[in-house]
């Protein structure tokens, strides 16, 4: 415990533990920071889903996930590009809450160089013939019949590149918290044309 407290002791501390916990949720598939919770702004309030945390770029803050071209998230960052990012570490009893302006990529190179890197599982998931959320009369992937119980070729998922779709959100609010029977923290860091403005809550 007196181990924890060291690395979170100071706002630096806080932001690099923060940062390697992030860079291990995209390396690692069973890490709890694998699966963020993405939330966007639909016409009736909040929209959240989860997610695969896909990359994360330090350098610029970025968090990138992928989707469906048709989905519904989609339209509402092309609305409201302001989306909220929510993790949660069940052992270490960290929540991050996220928030910052998110872009689309569909035809330029940070989304093919993501295409390529993806593994052809996921390709799958943008093979559907209709779109994400279409009404359908009975359970179905959507996938089309060739797809189905086989694995299938690098050229046949070539289909799914034109609904493939990157988002990468700038992390530009965050908000940390750790529960601790020593006594809880939580830190909040801001970023803006001037830089980094960090300071510590009260819980
Ligand atoms: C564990 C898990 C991981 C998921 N990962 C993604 C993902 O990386 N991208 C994605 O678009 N949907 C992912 N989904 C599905 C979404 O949660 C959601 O159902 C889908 O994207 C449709 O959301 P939308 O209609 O708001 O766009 C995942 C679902 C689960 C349960």
């Amino acid at each position: 415990m007196r181990k924890k407290r060291g690395k979170w002791a100071t706002l630096d501390g806080v932001l690099n533990e923060t940062w390697k916990m992030l860079e291990r949720g995209v390396a690692r598939f069973n890490d709890p920071f694998h699966w963020p919770v993405l939330g966007t702004t639909a016409k009736d309030g909040a929209s959240l889903r989860t997610v695969i945390l896909r990359q994360f770029i330090s350098a610029d803050r970025v968090l990138v996930c992928h989707t469906d071209a048709r989905a519904a998230k989609v339209n509402e960052i092309s609305n409201s590009a302001w989306v909220s990012w929510l993790f949660y570490h069940p052992q270490k009893k960290v929540q991050l809450r996220i928030s910052g302006s998110a872009t689309l990529h569909a035809d330029d190179q940070f989304a093919d160089r993501q295409w390529v890197a993806a593994k052809m599982t996921s390709r799958l998931n943008y093979c559907a013939i209709d779109a994400p959320g279409t009404a359908i009369e009975k359970p179905s992937s959507g996938l089309p019949d060739f797809l189905i119980n086989k694995v299938p070729t690098l050229l046949e998922t070539e289909r799914g590149r034109k609904n493939f779709m990157v988002i990468a959100g700038r992390i530009e609010r965050m908000g940390w918290l750790v529960l601790s029977a020593l006594g809880n923290r939580r830190a909040r860091f801001d970023w803006d044309d001037n830089g980094l403005s960090a300071k510590w809550l009260i819980p």
